[in-house]
């Protein structure tokens, strides 16, 4: 019903011929994981490189932002435009480092991934609570708050086809994971909001991926819990035996 997806970011890191050489390493390596879709997204000078490296591959292409409107006077922004003509089947929204340092919100989170779904590009919006808000207690809650305003505005139908990924902050390069028990706390609780925004029905369809510290040592335990639907991978997504090794969990 929900087939894995696992998707590498590789943030700021990769140039364009480092691009080439990394998915000419990975893509075969990956190229026979049944069952499991497999994504990368490298920064936004690399993306045409990336796209002629994974043609003809079972590996989509992601972005990791794009601004919401189609074109115009936007010094230093990317359209859905520009990235549906490159081939570019998903892109991160929201992420934790672009809300902490580049002023994201979740209202602003809603209408990049608006203006995604609109040129048929499946935004992966991010959520996750920093280490302060878990230790007071209060994660679900932030969590849930975040999902409303990041999905919520998308309508029902447009609820029903974002990936959702959950990525507590204090995970995310840090070594130090989510263990599999909170992160399918957080995940239900997802899904339940989810459920509310889009009704059950779309929301069991929706895909919930973990981030934070995925590693080949600690994905399967991860996938193992029933609303864990993939992983969004950052340091581990750098090395293409390190990444075939976390998309092929199952072996
Ligand atoms: P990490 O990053 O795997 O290096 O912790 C995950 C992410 O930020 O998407």
């Amino acid at each position: 019903m929900r087939p894995p997806l696992i998707a590498g970011n590789w943030k700021m890191n990769k140039t364009p011929s480092e691009a080439r050489a990394l998915l000419a390493d990975l893509v075969p390596r990956v190229s026979g994981a049944a069952g499991v879709e497999v994504a990368v997204a490298p920064p936004f000078p690399a993306l045409e490189a990336a796209a002629a490296a994974v043609a003809g591959s079972p590996v989509r292409l992601a972005a990791q932002n794009l601004h919401w409107e189609p074109a115009g006077a936007f010094t230093g922004e990317v359209s859905a435009t520009m990235l549906a003509d490159l081939g570019v089947a998903y892109v991160i929204v929201g992420h934790s480092e672009r809300r902490q340092l580049f002023g994201d919100t979740d209202e602003t989170v809603a209408r990049r991934a608006a203006a995604a779904l609109d040129a048929e590009i499946t935004p992966i919006v991010c959520v996750g609570e920093s280490l302060d808000e878990r230790e007071s207690g209060r994660a679900l809650d932030v969590v849930a708050a975040q999902v409303r305003g990041s999905v919520g505005p998308l309508g029902a139908a447009g609820a029903g086809r974002v990936v959702l990924a959950y990525e507590p902050v204090w995970a995310i390069g840090t070594g130090r994971t989510a263990t599999s028990a909170q992160a399918q706390e957080v995940h239900a609780r997802i899904r339940s909001v989810l459920g509310e925004l889009a009704g059950p029905d779309r929301a069991a369809e929706v895909r919930i991926l973990y981030g934070g510290s995925v590693k080949p040592d600690n994905v399967a335990g991860l996938m193992a819990e029933p609303d864990v639907d993939g992983a969004l991978v950052g340091g581990a997504s750098l090395d293409a035996e390190t990444f075939a090794s976390v998309v092929c969990f199952r072996v």
